[in-house]
C-alpha cells in the first residue's frame, strides 16, 4: 500500500466528514427536506463569499460559472475589458470572443500582477465598458491580483459591471464581496469548498442584475434569472446535484466552525510555510513578492533538473501529487496546492517528498532545510 496526498490546486482532497455525507441514501429534491439544505448551504456560502448579494448554485465546473457571467452581464458588441495573467485569464478572453463582445485585452506576462492603474487607464479610454473581468488568484501562476483596489475603479462607472474569477481564491485568501465592490464573484467546488467536482457558485450584486435586465446574449441552462426564481421559492430550476449540495453544507458547516477568517490564517500559513520551505532548498518562486496567492506555491525548476520528471517522481516513488506548470511553463515550472482540506504535516510531507525527489535528480541542497523552515513557520519563529 501506498499513502496518498493529493497536493495540487483542485482537484482537491475532500474530508471523511463531507464524503460520509455525500453517501447518505438520495433524496428527492423537490422536498422540503432538500430545501432546507439547499438554504442553509446559500447562507454558508453567502458567509464565505462575505456578501449579502444572491448567491446561485449551479451544476458544472468552474467554467460554466465564467461562461454565465458572460451571457448574463452583457449584450453582443459590449466592450469588456479583460486582464489576464495566467490560463484562466486567457480562457475569460476566450469566453468574451465567443460572445461577440469588443474585448479590450490587457494581457500581463504569467508572473506579473494586473496593475489597477492599467484598468483605470484603460476605462478612461473605454468609458462605455460594461465589464472589467480579473482572475483574482490565477491558478496557472499562484499570482494573486488586487481586486479591491481594481473593485474602487469600477465602483465609479454606474454601468460597468467587475466579474471576478475566485475559483481558486475562495476560501484561500480575503474576498470581501459587498465591501470591495465585487458584482460576479465564482467558484467552483473541487477548490476550497473541499468537495468533489461539478457544483459552482457565483454571487450577483445588484448592479449585475441590472446588467442581466438588459442583456440580449441566448442562454438558456445557465440564465441566471431561473435559478433567482426557484431560489425565491427555496429551490433549483432544474435537478440539482443532490449528493453535493448535501456534501456542500458540511463543508460549510466545518469552514464556519473554524471560522472563515482562521481559514483564511491556516492558508496564509501553510503558503508562507511551503515557500519558506522552497527558498530554503534554493529554489526559486515563480510568483512575484506583491503579488502571492495562498492557494497554490508554483517553484521555478532548477537549473539542470528535468521538470517533468519532478511531479512523476513525486507521485510514483512517494504518492504526493502535485501539478506540473501549464502551457508555455510546462517543465519549467511544478506546482504545490494548498487549498482547502490542508494542515501543517501535509506540507511538511510534500517538502520531504520534494527533498527526496530533488536529491535522486541529482539537484545539490542542504537536506532537511525545506523542512526545517516549514517548522519555523508553523512553531511561529
Ligand atoms: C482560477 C480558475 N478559474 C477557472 C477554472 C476553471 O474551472 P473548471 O476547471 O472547474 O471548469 C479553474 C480551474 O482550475 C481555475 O483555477
Amino acid at each position: 500500500m501506498q499513502k496518498k496526498y493529493l497536493m495540487t490546486p483542485g482537484p482537491t482532497p475532500v474530508p471523511a466528514e463531507v464524503l460520509l455525507a455525500q453517501a447518505r441514501p438520495m433524496i428527492h429534491h423537490r422536498t422540503p427536506d432538500f430545501s432546507a439544505i439547499l438554504m442553509d448551504a446559500v447562507e454558508g456560502l453567502q458567509e464565505v463569499f462575505q456578501t449579502g448579494n444572491d448567491v446561485l448554485i449551479m451544476a458544472a465546473s468552474g467554467t460554466g460559472a465564467m461562461e454565465s457571467a458572460f451571457a448574463n452581464c452583457f449584450c453582443a458588441g459590449d466592450t469588456v475589458i479583460v486582464a489576464r495573467n495566467g490560463k484562466f485569464g486567457d480562457r475569460m478572453v476566450q469566453l468574451g470572443q465567443t460572445y461577440g463582445l469588443a474585448v479590450v485585452d490587457l494581457t500581463y506576462a504569467w508572473n506579473e500582477t494586473v496593475k489597477p492603474a492599467d484598468i483605470e487607464e484603460a476605462l478612461a479610454a473605454h468609458p462605455d465598458a460594461r465589464g472589467v473581468v480579473v482572475v483574482q488568484s490565477e491558478t496557472s501562476s499562484g499570482v494573486l491580483n488586487d481586486v479591491e483596489a481594481i473593485g474602487a475603479i469600477v465602483k465609479r462607472y454606474d454601468e460597468c459591471v467587475f466579474i471576478v474569477d475566485s475559483i481558486t481564491g475562495i476560501g484561500a485568501v480575503p474576498c470581501r464581496t459587498d465591501e470591495w465592490g465585487l458584482d460576479v464573484v465564482m467558484t467552483g467546488s473541487q477548490k476550497g469548498l473541499m468537495l468533489p467536482p461539478g457544483l459552482a457558485a457565483v454571487s450577483v450584486s445588484a448592479k449585475a442584475w441590472k446588467a442581466y435586465e438588459r442583456s440580449d446574449l441566448p442562454k438558456f441552462y445557465f440564465d441566471w434569472g431561473r435559478y433567482k426564481k426557484s431560489l425565491d421559492k427555496d429551490t433549483t430550476p432544474f435537478t440539482p446535484p443532490v449528493s453535493l449540495i448535501i456534501g456542500l453544507g458540511e463543508a460549510l458547516r466545518m469552514m464556519r466552525e473554524e471560522g472563515i477568517e482562521n481559514v483564511i490564517a491556516r492558508h496564509s500559513r501553510l503558503a508562507e510555510a511551503t515557500r519558506r520551505g522552497c527558498e530554503a532548498l534554493g529554489l526559486a518562486l515563480f510568483a512575484p513578492p506583491e503579488g502571492r496567492g495562498s492557494a497554490v506555491t508554483p517553484v521555478w525548476v532548477p537549473e539542470g533538473v528535468d521538470g517533468a520528471r519532478i511531479p512523476k517522481i513525486m507521485k510514483e516513488k512517494y504518492g504526493v501529487t502535485i501539478a506540473g506548470g501549464q502551457d508555455d511553463y510546462k517543465g519549467r515550472i511544478f506546482r504545490i496546492g494548498h487549498l482547502g482540506y490542508f494542515g501543517d504535516f501535509d506540507i511538511i510531507t510534500t517538502l520531504a517528498a520534494l527533498e527526496m525527489t530533488l536529491a535522486e535528480l541529482g539537484y545539490e541542497f542542504e537536506r532537511g532545510a525545506g523542512i526545517k523552515a516549514a517548522e519555523a513557520v508553523f512553531m511561529g519563529e
